[in-house]
């Protein structure tokens, strides 16, 4: 999951819980839903009934936990403009071709091919002691023999306007509170400290816990110099404070022998073509790629899997649902959304038939319902639609969006659409560090998730009204 500038305040927006709590607009919605609909919506018991009982009881039992696993030992992690990758997008391909899944399309496109190469970190003053870092994406290398220079540490970009960092490395030790927000750190620490005249960067892991963990993560570079950056851990980062505020000189040398070319990828789109409105798509995504220090099993192996199940499973059960579902396995996420930039520059003469956009990128833990963005109305259709997975505890409609990933590209542009809500309370621990293995996901919840994704999917995508769309965004 990434990080994008114009969600963060996102977050701070109050939010209006629908499904289990009662709320002053949960009477708006009914004004705004008729009885005709609540009852179109409520008729779909029994299919949703159907689904829940082949996935939690039935055929696809295990299944979605079995294949991530198969999955997930066969590629591990699959950074972006790797032959692991693209092997692995093969192995998806030919997996849904083995279901008797064909209208499959793989979209070609430019993305970074980024090597992170040989990276150490050494403190040689006021102590010596190796660290563990790891390389922020896109970053320049260091000359061969590194960086040695003098740190300073600050808890801010306010506070690094104070400092004298020219011809130091700056450590920025800003403690986790929001993902967004702690995340602008990682995003422009080397071009706020390069502007200062620094020489490299380092930042404070973006997360509220660590077992001396580095989490990786994209970052980008402004008009400034580009200076290396990478991610220390919380402990380090303390030990550096702690040194700093005693008054100690700090010297560090940084070595990081990374490349950046360039090279190609594919977005993967399956398609259970609509019986009555082909033309009308609703987007059920994960991304495919991972950073490389960790396998990508939560970020996003979870989210891919599921996502390929749901044409697997309505096709088995021969559901033909009235608008297309297209089912997107997106490449280069972490790269900031490169994959979905591209499908949206290439599909934008058709984006307004684009109905409803989800994907699942914040885990997939026991499933919770969705955190959605749209117009009231859109809102108030799709609480309606959650009130049917009250059975699974899946039927909260939180009313912001705070994942930043690729159908953010969407949402930005008025399209309505939700994330995976789930309990997801360690996903930070875990997310962009060597942690994310098999060892996080669990078969039960996997299966849950797969359920309710591919029966509120469906569901959407069935109904016989649109989800209206966000039309004062330009
Ligand atoms: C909305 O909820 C608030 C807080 O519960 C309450 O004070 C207010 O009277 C409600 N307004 C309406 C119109 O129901
Ligand atoms: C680009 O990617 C392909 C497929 O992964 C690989 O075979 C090829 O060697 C790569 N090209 C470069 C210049 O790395
Ligand atoms: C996918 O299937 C093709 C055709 O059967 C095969 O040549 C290829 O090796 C497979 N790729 C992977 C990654 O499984
Ligand atoms: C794929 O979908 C298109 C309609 O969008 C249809 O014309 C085509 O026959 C489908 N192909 C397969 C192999 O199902
Ligand atoms: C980068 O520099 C160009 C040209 O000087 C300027 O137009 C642009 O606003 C700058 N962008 C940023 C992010 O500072
Ligand atoms: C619709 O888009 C406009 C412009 O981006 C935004 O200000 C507004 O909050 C959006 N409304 C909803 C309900 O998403
Ligand atoms: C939903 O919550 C109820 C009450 O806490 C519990 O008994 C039930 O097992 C839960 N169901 C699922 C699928 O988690
Ligand atoms: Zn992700």
């Amino acid at each position: 999951m990434l990080y994008l500038l114009k969600l963060v305040l996102i977050a701070d927006i109050l939010s209006h819980v629908y499904g289990e709590q009662i709320t002053n607009e949960s009477e708006t919605c009914e004004e705004l839903l008729d009885e005709e609909l609540k009852e179109e919506i409520a008729s779909y018991g029994p299919t949703r009934d159907k689904i829940l009982k082949y996935v939690l009881e039935g055929e696809f039992k295990g299944r979605t936990f079995k294949e991530l696993t198969k999955f997930i030992n066969k590629f591990g992690g699959r950074l972006t403009g790797t032959e692991n990758l693209e092997n692995s997008i093969d192995y998806m391909i030919n997996l849904t071709i083995k279901e008797d899944i064909h209208n499959i399309t793989a979209e070609t496109l430019k993305v970074p091919q980024w090597t992170r190469g040989k990276e150490e970190i050494t403190m040689l003053k006021p102590r010596v002691k190796n660290m563990a870092l790891i390389g922020l994406g896109n970053s320049v290398a260091t000359p061969k023999d590194g960086i040695t220079a003098e740190v300073v540490v600050v808890d801010s970009f306010e506070e690094l306007e104070k400092v004298d960092a020219k011809g130091k490395i700056v450590v920025f030790n800003v403690h986790f509170t929001t993902y967004s927000e702690t995340v602008k750190y990682r995003f422009e620490a080397a071009t706020r400290a390069a502007g200062k005249g620094a020489l490299a960067s380092l930042v404070r892991s973006v997360t509220m816990f660590s077992i001396y963990s580095p989490h990786a993560g994209m970052q980008k570079y402004g008009n400034e110099t580009k200076i290396p950056t990478a991610a220390i851990t919380l402990e380090d980062a303390n030990l550096l404070k702690r040194l700093y505020t005693a008054g100690e000189k700090i010297v560090i040398n940084l070595k990081m022998l990374s490349k950046l070319d360039y090279n190609t990828s594919r977005n993967t789109l399956v398609d259970i073509i609509g019986r009555e409105n082909p033309e009308k798509i609703v987007i059920v995504s994960g991304h495919i790629d991972s950073w490389d220090n960790g396998e990508g099993a939560m970020d996003d192996g979870g989210g891919l899997m599921i996502s390929w199940a749901v044409p697997v499973i309505l096709k088995k059960m021969n559901l033909e649902p009235r608008r297309t579902i297209r089912t997107i396995f997106w490449t280069a996420e972490e790269q900031q959304y490169v994959g979905a930039e591209a499908y949206e520059k290439k599909h934008r003469h058709e984006e307004k038939n684009i109905n409803f956009a989800l994907e699942s990128d914040d885990g997939t833990f026991a499933p919770r319902g969705l955190q959605m963005l749209g117009t009231q109305k859109a809102r108030c259709i799709v609480a309606e639609v959650l009130k049917l997975f009250k059975v699974i505890n899946a039927s909260t409609l939180i009313d912001t969006y705070v994942s930043a990933t690729d159908i953010n590209v969407f949402l930005e542009r008025g399209v309505p659409g939700a994330g995976l809500l789930n309990d997801n309370g360690k996903y930070y621990w875990y997310h962009h560090t060597a942690g994310d293995t098999m060892d996080l996901m669990d078969e039960k919840s996997l299966d849950l998730c797969t359920a309710f994704w591919a029966a509120v999917s469906y569901i959407i995508a069935d109904l016989s009204v649109d989800i209206p769309r966000n039309d004062t965004t330009s």
